[in-house]
C-alpha cells in the first residue's frame, strides 16, 4: 500500500476555517501530523459581525483528537497578525490555505461600492495579505505550499456574482504568477474551485444536495497539492462529491488577418472569424512565452512578406504553417557522415556508459579488445541532416527550435527501409532511423494525422517489470551528450529554456533514450551489441539534467518493453517502447546437448574429461580463469570456463562463477581453427577473427595448455 501522505512538524495555516471547507481542511491536516493555525473572522456570511467562537470550537474538535493547533480571530485583510500567531506558536510556516471567504450577491446593477470592494477586500486582497506575510519565510526555508480559492462561478461566470466572480478569477492570476515566482524556491501554488455544501452554499443548493456533497470531499485534494512530495505548481483543479478534474487554456489554431504594408481592416477580421474561433487542432499555450511567441512569429513572417490575406484559408497562428504542400514529401539532400572512435566514446559517455560499470569499458575505451560502439549511435549518424540545418530548409516550415519536441523515434540497425534517412558505412547499408519531431504551434497540414509508414510504439504488458535498471544522470548529461551534435540550445542554456516555457534546460530526449537501451542491453544481451536489432521509444516528458532514470523492462521472447521513469517524481518520460534483439539461445540455461552440435564443444569435454587428472598440475602453471564466448553465425552460442587457479582446475559450461582473468571471443569454426594449430590466436587477435579481454598476455599459456592436453 501507499506510504500515508503525513504532514509531521509542518505548520499550516487555514484562513477561515471556523467552518465549512476551511474546517475540514484544518482537521484532516491536523490529523496526519500538521500543527495548525485555525483563523476565522467569525462573522457572518455576508462579512457581517465577528466572534471567537468559530475558530476556538475547530481548535478544541482538532485537540481533542490529539492534535496540536492554535487559533486566530483576524479578518484576512491583516495578513501579518495571522502568520504572526503561526510564528509565535510554532516557529515557521509552511503552507496557506486562503479560503477565507464571504458573498454579496446582487445582479451587476443593483452591486453597491461596499458590495464590490467588500468582496474584493475578503478573497483577493485576503489572500494577498496572508500568502504576502507567509512569503518571505517559505523563500528562506525554500519550501511553500500555498492553495487559492477560486470558483466554478469565477471560471466561468455566475449570475447575480458579478464582484465575486472578478475577485475568483483575480485569484487564479495571483495564482499563476506565484506558481512562476515561487518555483525556483520549491514554493507551489495552486488554485481550487471547489463544490461542496456549507452555509455558503445553503441559500443556493437543495438542502439534500448541501447535505451529500461534503467538505470531506474537497480536502484530499487540498492535502496532497500542499504535501512536499507533491510538484504540482500553477494547477487550476474543479473539485467536489469525489471528483477532481485540471483545467488549462486552450487556444485556436486563429488566422493571420494582415499583410506587410497592408491596413488590417474589420473586414479582414470578419472574413476570418469562422477560423479564428475554429478549435479544431488548437494549441494549449501554458506559459506566456508560448503566448508571445506565437505573436512575435506572426510579425516576422509579415514583415519577411508572408501572412495571410483575408480571403486566405491556412491556418497561421504561429505563422511556421503556410505552403505546406512542400513540406510534405519533403527529401533531404543526401549527406556523408564519417565518424572515428572519439565519436563514439563521447556518445557513450553522453548517455551514461560508465567506468563504474567495468562492463561499460568496451564503449569508452579504445583500447579494450571487444571496443563496440552502441548500437544507439545510430541515430547520431541519422539526425546529422536533421541538425546541421536540415529541418530549417524543409520548405513552407519555419522551424524555431524552442519549439522543437521530439516525438517518437525508431532505429534499425542493418534493415534496409525504403524512404528515409540511410546510412551508408562505404556501400553498406547499415541502419534506418524515422524521427517523429512536433513543432509546437505548427500545423494545418490537412490529411492524415499519421503516416503508414510510421513504427508503431507497443503498449508495455500488464505485469510488474521482470526487470529494472536506474542510473543517475549528472547536472552535465545535457552539456555532454549535445557534443554529439545536437546543438539546440534548449539544452543547455537557461534562457532559451525559459523562451520555451521550460523552467531550466531540459535532457534531449535522445538521451533519456540511450541510458534507456544500454540498460535494456545490459540486462538482456550481456552487453552484446551484435544481439540490437531494433529500438522503437515515445518521448512523454522532459527529463532535467541531475535527475535519476529507471529503465523498468519486460521480456517477451525476443522483444524486451520497456518504459523509463523519473525515479524523483514518478513520471514516465520514455513510453511504450521495446528493443528488439536477434534471437539467440539462452546460453545459461542451455544444457550441454543442446549446444552439442559446436564443434568445440567437445574440445571443451575432452579437457574436463583430461583436467580431472592432471589438473592440479596446470593450476600451478597457468594459475588464472579464462571464459570462452563461442560465437556462431555472428551470436554468442554458448560460454565456457577453464579455471585453472582454484582448487584443482576445472572446466564448465558457462560463464566463470568468480571473476574471468581473461575472456576469449571467437566462433566455433576459428576455435577449431586455433586448437587443431592452424590458425594462430595472435594473427587472429589482431586482424580482429579472436577478441579477447582483461589480461590478454595469460593467453600465451592457453597455447600451451592447447598444445599439450586438447589434441584430439
Ligand atoms: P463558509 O462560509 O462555510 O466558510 C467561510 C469561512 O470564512 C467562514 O467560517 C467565515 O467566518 C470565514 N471568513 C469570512 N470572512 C473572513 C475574513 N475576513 N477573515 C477570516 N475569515 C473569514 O463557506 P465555504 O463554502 O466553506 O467556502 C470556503 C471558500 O470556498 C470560500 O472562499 C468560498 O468562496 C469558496 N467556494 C466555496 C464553494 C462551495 O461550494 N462551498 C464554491 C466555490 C467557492
Amino acid at each position: 500500500m501507499a506510504s500515508l501522505l503525513r504532514f509531521d512538524g509542518r505548520v499550516v495555516l487555514v484562513t477561515g476555517a471556523g467552518g465549512g471547507l476551511g474546517r475540514a481542511y484544518a482537521l484532516a491536516f491536523a490529523e496526519r501530523g500538521a500543527l495548525v493555525v485555525v483563523n476565522d473572522l467569525g462573522g457572518d456570511f455576508t462579512g457581517v459581525g465577528k466572534g471567537s467562537f468559530a475558530a476556538d470550537k475547530v481548535v478544541e474538535e482538532i485537540r481533542k483528537k490529539g492534535g496540536k493547533a492554535v487559533a486566530n480571530y483576524d479578518s484576512v485583510e491583516a495578513g501579518e497578525k495571522i502568520v504572526k500567531t503561526a510564528l509565535d506558536a510554532f516557529g515557521r510556516i509552511d503552507v496557506v490555505v486562503n479560503n477565507a471567504g464571504i458573498l454579496r450577491d446582487h445582479s451587476f446593477a443593483r452591486i453597491s461600492d461596499e458590495d464590490w470592494d467588500i468582496i474584493h477586500r475578503v478573497h483577493l486582497r485576503g489572500s494577498f495579505q496572508v500568502t504576502r506575510a507567509a512569503w518571505d519565510h517559505m523563500k528562506k526555508q525554500k519550501y511553500g505550499r500555498i492553495i487559492m480559492t477560486s470558483s466554478a462561478s469565477g471560471i466561468y461566470g455566475n449570475f447575480g456574482q458579478a464582484n465575486y466572480t472578478a475577485a475568483k478569477l483575480g485569484l487564479l492570476g495571483l495564482s499563476n504568477t506565484l506558481a512562476i515566482e515561487g518555483n525556483k524556491y520549491n514554493i507551489h501554488c495552486n488554485t481550487i474551485a471547489p463544490t461542496a455544501g456549507s452555509r455558503m452554499t445553503q441559500t443556493v443548493l437543495p438542502e439534500d444536495i448541501v447535505e451529500a456533497l461534503k467538505p470531506d470531499y474537497v480536502a484530499p485534494l487540498v492535502l496532497w497539492l500542499c504535501h512536499e512530495s507533491c510538484e504540482e505548481n500553477g494547477g487550476l483543479f474543479e473539485v467536489g462529491a469525489g471528483w477532481i478534474g485540471k483545467l488549462r487554456w486552450e487556444r485556436t489554431l486563429g488566422a493571420t488577418v494582415r499583410q506587410k504594408n497592408q491596413p488590417m481592416t474589420p473586414e479582414a477580421v470578419k472574413a476570418n472569424w469562422k477560423k479564428i474561433c475554429d478549435f479544431h487542432n488548437a494549441s494549449k499555450p501554458h506559459t506566456i512565452q508560448e503566448s508571445t511567441g506565437g505573436i512575435l512569429e506572426v510579425l516576422s513572417k509579415i514583415d519577411s512578406g508572408g501572412g495571410v490575406s483575408t480571403n486566405h484559408t491556412s491556418h497561421t497562428a504561429s505563422a511556421a504553417t503556410s505552403g505546406f504542400a512542400g513540406a510534405i514529401g519533403h527529401k533531404f539532400p543526401p549527406f556523408s557522415s564519417t565518424y572515428t572512435e572519439l565519436e563514439t566514446i563521447m556518445y557513450a559517455l553522453g548517455v551514461g556508459a560508465s567506468i563504474k560499470n567495468p562492463k561499460d569499458l568496451k564503449f569508452i575505451y579504445e583500447g579494450s579488445s571487444d571496443f563496440s560502439c552502441l548500437p544507439t549511435f545510430g541515430v547520431i549518424i541519422g539526425q546529422k541532416s536533421i541538425m546541421d540545418g536540415g529541418l530549417a530548409d524543409i520548405p513552407g516550415l519555419s522551424v524555431n527550435l524552442a519549439k522543437v519536441l521530439h516525438g517518437e523515434q525508431y532505429l534499425e540497425l542493418y534493415k534496409p527501409l525504403p524512404r528515409a534517412v540511410y546510412s551508408y558505412s562505404e556501400k553498406e547499408l547499415i541502419c534506418y532511423n524515422q524521427f517523429s519531431v512536433f513543432v509546437v504551434g505548427s500545423g494545418g497540414f490537412g490529411g492524415k494525422r499519421t503516416s503508414d509508414k510510421a513504427k508503431v510504439a507497443v503498449a508495455i504488458p500488464n505485469r510488474p517489470p521482470d526487470a529494472v535498471l536506474t542510473d543517475t544522470t549528472s547536472l552535465n548529461q545535457a552539456a555532454l551528450y549535445r557534443l554529439s551534435g545536437d546543438w539546440n540550445p534548449l539544452h543547455v542554456d537557461p534562457n532559451f529554456a525559459s523562451l520555451a516555457g521550460f523552467n531550466k534546460p531540459i535532457l534531449h530526449g535522445l538521451c533519456t533514450f540511450g541510458f534507456s537501451a544500454r540498460h535494456v542491453l545490459q540486462q538482456f544481451a550481456d552487453n552484446d551489441v551484435s544481439r540490437f536489432k531494433a529500438i522503437k521509444v515515445r518521448f512523454a516528458k522532459p527529463v532535467y539534467p541531475g535527475q535519476t532514470l529507471q529503465t523498468e523492462m519486460w521480456k517477451e521472447g525476443n522483444r524486451i518493453h520497456f518504459q523509463t521513469k523519473v525515479q524523483e517524481t514518478g513520471d514516465i518520460v520514455i513510453s511504450n517502447a521495446y528493443v528488439d534483439l536477434t534471437p539467440t539461445s539462452d546460453i545459461s540455461a542451455k544444457t550441454p546437448s543442446e549446444s552439442g552440435e559446436l564443434q568445440s564443444t567437445l574440445v571443451f569435454a575432452e579437457l574436463s574429461r583430461r583436467f580431472k587428472d592432471i589438473g592440479h598440475q596446470i593450476v600451478k602453471e597457468v594459475n588464472a580463469v579464462f571464459e570462452w564466448h563461442i560465437t556462431k553465425g555472428g551470436n554468442i552460442a554458448t560460454k565456457w570456463t577453464i579455471d585453472l587457479k582454484n582448487d584443482s582446475g576445472k572446466v564448465y559450461e558457462g560463464p566463470a562463477k568468480g571473476s574471468a582473468d581473461t575472456t576469449i571471443i571467437l566462433s566455433d569454426e576459428d576455435f577449431m581453427e586455433v586448437v587443431l594449430g592452424k590458425l594462430d590466436p595472435q594473427k587472429a587477435f589482431f586482424n580482429g577473427r579472436l577478441k579477447a579481454r582483461g589480461n590478454i598476455m595469460l593467453s600465451k599459456k592457453l597455447q600451451k595448455i592447447f598444445k599439450d592436453y586438447a589434441k584430439l
